[in-house]
């Protein structure tokens, strides 16, 4: 009765259920809104339920980047959604491995979050701490595996909320691009591993599961222990801007180890048998770097086509196929982005030196090669002792190589062919091992694109609803 409503309200009974379950999704919580988006079929008008910033665990480290928004469409050009049974895309915005806020954000950010809704699907935007997070006392607490575990987190906290968060808890669907991009394909790959279990309880993680339907990376910065070899193996003949060229000491023996690593890998492709460092860069140019300028040219008016095979003499173009050698295409993409070793830099200041961080530690070694080469001074005469561990809770390729079968079976993996910021042996051997465990693998290259390129943003949207359908 009205009488009675204010004692059961403030009873200690009620207030402790509340509290015991501050990870329960609210969903009257929410403010509408509503927004014109721009997708490939037009300006849509879209009114969404925006839920702002909820914080993903009870034991938060940083609630400003340990937490999520949800936005979700209930009208599309003036027709009513129902995104009950919608796949969930949860898509983040991390770049360089730096911490990522939407503690601030007002409604739906990204644009792949605001495709997604317009496409009648829930998106969460998910913040997640970073290499650079220092406390008061000089801890750095953002560096690895921090990312992925708070990204892991957001996941559960979906999940744990299955029926009362609208959306597929099935169909969780990740994205984000380069340092994103890689935890993106991480999320996918680790699905399910119990390696993040402690850090997840330390943090109070939902009880629920983290694993992945699909995912989504662009130009993924991952494989970072073996990225240092794959980038000289790639890009070792390039100069740098500057003109310089990088010591070619260190590119080969760097090249030398990425001969070990790839065989190591014992991926197959049709036509190719095992892929070596011997048929990768011909491996690579027929599956990707060939297709990738086709299409491009394809597209292209014949008056442009024109212009641009007569600017580009190193491709042959039949009518209707590019065709072009190895090193002509190296030579086309011109400079190299970063010195040898790209990754773990000899004086350590790459970023991802920074990312293997620890405690009071801002910037730590975590290949051997270069400790053993290190012009820091801080270099000891082994690799810390929790490196490999949170190497492995770093790197997709781990998980995979693992056959983790919880693993996401349906992949979308897209770089620019002129994106020197890691090796494009990064998102080729990712793809093929995926390809090698049976997974659909929907991959392909943006011709002539740098760093960061999405070119078809509207094409993964429509995948989704492909693959979850
Ligand atoms: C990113 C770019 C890099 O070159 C790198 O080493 C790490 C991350 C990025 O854009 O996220």
């Amino acid at each position: 009765t009205a009488g009675a409503a204010p004692a059961f309200a403030a009873s200690p009974a009620a207030a402790s259920v509340a509290s015991a379950d501050s990870l329960a999704f609210d969903p009257d919580g929410y403010t509408e809104i509503t927004t014109t988006i721009s997708t490939g079929d037009g300006d849509k008008e879209v009114t969404y339920h925006f839920w702002s910033a909820i914080t993903y665990v009870t034991d938060p480290v940083d609630e400003t980047y340990q937490s999520l928004t949800v936005s979700v469409p209930v009208s599309i050009d003036g027709t009513a959604v129902d995104a009950t049974d919608a796949p969930i895309l949860v898509s983040n915005s991390i770049g360089g491995y730096l911490p990522s806020s939407v503690s601030t954000n007002t409604g739906v950010s990204s644009s792949r979050a605001q495709l997604a809704i317009a496409a009648g699907y829930v998106a969460v935007e998910p913040g997640a701490r970073g290499r650079t997070l220092v406390d008061s006392s000089g801890d750095y607490y953002g560096t690895a595996p921090a990312a992925i575990v708070d990204l892991k987190a957001a996941i559960r906290y979906v999940r744990y909320n299955a029926g009362t968060i609208p959306g597929d808890t099935d169909k969780i669907v990740t994205a984000g691009t380069s340092a994103g991009g890689a935890l993106s394909a991480l999320l996918g790959a680790s699905g399910g591993s119990s390696l993040y279990d402690d850090y997840l309880s330390e943090l109070g993680a939902a009880d629920a599961d983290d694993v992945i339907y699909a995912t989504g990376a662009w130009c993924p910065i991952t494989d970072l222990e073996n990225a240092d070899g794959a980038y000289e193996w790639n890009w070792g003949t390039n100069t740098l801007s500057s003109g310089e060229e990088v010591d070619q000491d260190v590119s080969a023996d760097l090249t030398a180890l990425f001969e070990t690593y790839q065989s190591g890998l014992g991926l197959t492709a049709d036509d190719y048998g095992t892929i070596t460092a011997d048929n990768l860069d011909d491996y690579l140019l027929a599956t990707y770097l060939e297709p990738s300028a086709t299409s491009y040219l394809a597209d292209l008016s014949d008056d442009d086509r024109t212009t641009y095979l007569s600017s580009n003499t190193f491709i042959t173009w039949d009518g209707s196929a590019a065709t072009f050698s190895w090193s002509d295409y190296l030579d086309h993409v011109g400079h190299r982005g970063k010195d040898a070793p790209a990754f773990d830099a000899f004086d350590l200041s790459a970023g991802e030196n920074n990312e293997f961080g620890l405690d009071t530690t801002e910037a730590r070694h975590f290949t051997d090669y270069s400790l053993a080469n290190d012009t820091s001074g801080t270099g000891g005469s082994s690799l810390d002792s929790d490196i490999p561990g949170k190497l492995d809770m770093m790197n997709p390729m781990y998980f995979i190589g693992d056959g983790n079968d919880d693993r996401a079976k349906y992949w979308w993996i897209r770089t620019g062919t002129k994106d020197t910021d890691t090796a494009l042996t990064i998102v080729g051997n990712l793809a093929l091992s995926l390809e090698n465990l049976g997974d659909d693998v929907n991959a392909a290259l943006y011709w002539d694109a740098a760093h960061g390129a999405d070119e078809d943003p509207d094409d993964f949207i429509t995948w989704i609803g492909d693959v979850t359908g």
